[in-house]
Formats: C-alpha cells, sequence, structure tokens
C-alpha cells in the first residue's frame, strides 16, 4: 500500500523540509521506497538538502505538461527518489490540487511512501499539499505561536478528511518555559510522534546537501528522525542516549 503524506506546519521555518528529507532518508534505511516531493513550489528548498540546487525539470514542468514525470524524477545514490520543484523566479506558480494528485498517483502501487514536503501558511498553496495527500504530519516547534499555526493546519486536515497521523515536536531544547510532549498532545488533541531535539548537525549537514540521518547517523537529531521513520515503517528502532547526553545526564 502507497502511503502519501504530507509534511505541513501553518507557522513557517520550523523544520518541515528537514523533516521530509530525513524521514526520506531513513525510510529508505528501513528498506521501504520512498518518494519525496517537493509540494512548495514558491519557495521551494527541497532539492537543496539532497545536494542537487538546480534541476533542468521539475515538478512545475510536469504540472504544465512541459515534460513528462519520468523526467522529474531524480534517483538519488542512497536509495530514494526525489522530485524537486524549481528554485528560480520565472518558473514561480501556485499547484492546482488535480494536477498534483494526479502527479502523486502515479506512484500508487509503485512507492511504500510519497512524502510532500508543504509550503508554510494556510494559503492555497499548504491547502492543495494537504488535500492531495492522504496522511498528514504536523511539524510544530514546542512553542505557542508555532502550535496554534498546527492546529489551524490539522483543522484545515480535517476539513479536507486528510488523517492527521500526529504532531512532530522539533528544535527540542529541553528549556522549562517549551511545552513539553504531554501539553502538546492536550493542545493539539493529536499524538505526538517525534520529538526532535535542537542539533547543530541538522544545520551542519544542511550545509554539506545531505539529510542529517545520513551525514551524521548518530547525532540526536538523526536517532530520533530514524525512530519516527521506524514507527511509520512499523519497524523496531530505540532511541539510545548518545556518550555526550549519558555524561551529561551524570552531571545534571
Ligand atoms: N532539529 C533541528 N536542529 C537544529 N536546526 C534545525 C532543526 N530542524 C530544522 N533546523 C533548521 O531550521 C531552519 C528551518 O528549517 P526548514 O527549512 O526545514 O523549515 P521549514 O519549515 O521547511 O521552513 P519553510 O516554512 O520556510 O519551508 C533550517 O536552517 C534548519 O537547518
Ligand atoms: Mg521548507
Amino acid at each position: 500500500m502507497t502511503r502519501i503524506i504530507c509534511i505541513a506546519s501553518g507557522k513557517g521555518g520550523v523544520g518541515k523540509t528537514t523533516v521530509t528529507a530525513n524521514l526520506t532518508a531513513a525510510l529508505s534505511q528501513f528498506n521501504k521506497s520512498v518518494v519525496a516531493v517537493d509540494g512548495n513550489l514558491t519557495t521551494s528548498n527541497l532539492g537543496l538538502h539532497f545536494g542537487i540546487p538546480l534541476y533542468p525539470v521539475t515538478l512545475q514542468d510536469v504540472i504544465k505538461k512541459r515534460a513528462s514525470l519520468r523526467r522529474a524524477i531524480y534517483n538519488h545514490p542512497a536509495g530514494f527518489r526525489i522530485i524537486p520543484a524549481d528554485v528560480s523566479l520565472k518558473k514561480l506558480m501556485l499547484p492546482d490540487t488535480d494536477r498534483l494528485m494526479d502527479v502523486l498517483y502515479r506512484f500508487v502501487g509503485d512507492a511504500d511512501f510519497v512524502l510532500i514536503d508543504s509550503a508554510a501558511g494556510l494559503g492555497k498553496e499548504a491547502k492543495v499539499a494537504v488535500e492531495s495527500a492522504d496522511e498528514v504530519i504536523t511539524v510544530t516547534n514546542p512553542d505557542m505561536p508555532s502550535l496554534t499555526d498546527a492546529l489551524k493546519i490539522a483543522k484545515v486536515a480535517r476539513r479536507y478528511e486528510t488523517r492527521n497521523i500526529g504532531v512532530v515536536l522539533n528544535r527540542v531544547r529541553g528549556e522549562s518555559h517549551e511545552m513539553g510532549p504531554e501539553s502538546v498532545r492536550e493542545f493539539m488533541r493529536l499524538p505526538v510522534i517525534g520529538n526532535v531535539p535542537e542539533d547543530k548537525h541538522v544545520r551542519s549537514a544542511i550545509a554539506y546537501r545531505q539529510p542529517v540521518v545520513l551525514y551524521r547517523p548518530d547525532s540526536p537529531a538523526a536517532r530520533h528522525f530514524k525512530a519516527l521513520a521506524a514507527w511509520l515503517a512499523g519497524e523496531r528502532y530505540e532511541v539510545k542516549p548518545g556518550m555526550l547526553e549519558r555524561l551529561a545526564g551524570l552531571f545534571r
């Protein structure tokens, strides 16, 4: 069965693209066939996370029927597929639900997971991505501004009958003012399926144009992304604390 999952957030900059890129790589490590689609057609950057900033044929070309889907699919050496969007202003466009669904549904039966990196906000672009998917994962930071927007996108998903799988808390620092998983669960009325720490390796991984699960597989964020992927894939994976975390624990 192919699962078409949109990674959405409401608020911008909370980590949707990072979650999409890392889930793609981690699911692929669990031997799942995965296609990552850049559903953020106005400020796309999923391709940058995979090391290829400029693709000759992109999702925009397929949507506008200027190129076949086959030409817009790129095989990553780590074993997954990417459909990038164009980063240039000249191909700026808003997607249309029917055309995006057309593209996505061609993977039904061919891939285990199709992950759509959504645009921020509650505008047409984000709504089309949520409506086109069967399921949605909402990414938020552990603060009220991100959470109130996360609640809105979860409501949009309900309106479109796209199943809310759960919430991924990202950039968790463990500071006392943060919303913890239990409060987030109560606020969102959804399970918290990921609890990814703030990790400098995520930023260096992007600079090295790789998802952190490939760049630093043992980093704290990578282990939490793998745990989330394992949960989605129905695999077993235990997030063990790393050496530094164990040492820090001794001094707490
Ligand atoms: N767990 C993390 N630890 C440290 N930095 C992170 C983490 N997750 C994301 N970031 C950083 O946060 C920034 C925003 O991440 P990202 O681009 O994935 O967010 P986004 O929600 O896709 O943004 P947009 O709404 O603009 O599409 C990036 O610089 C990224 O490196
Ligand atoms: Mg993004």
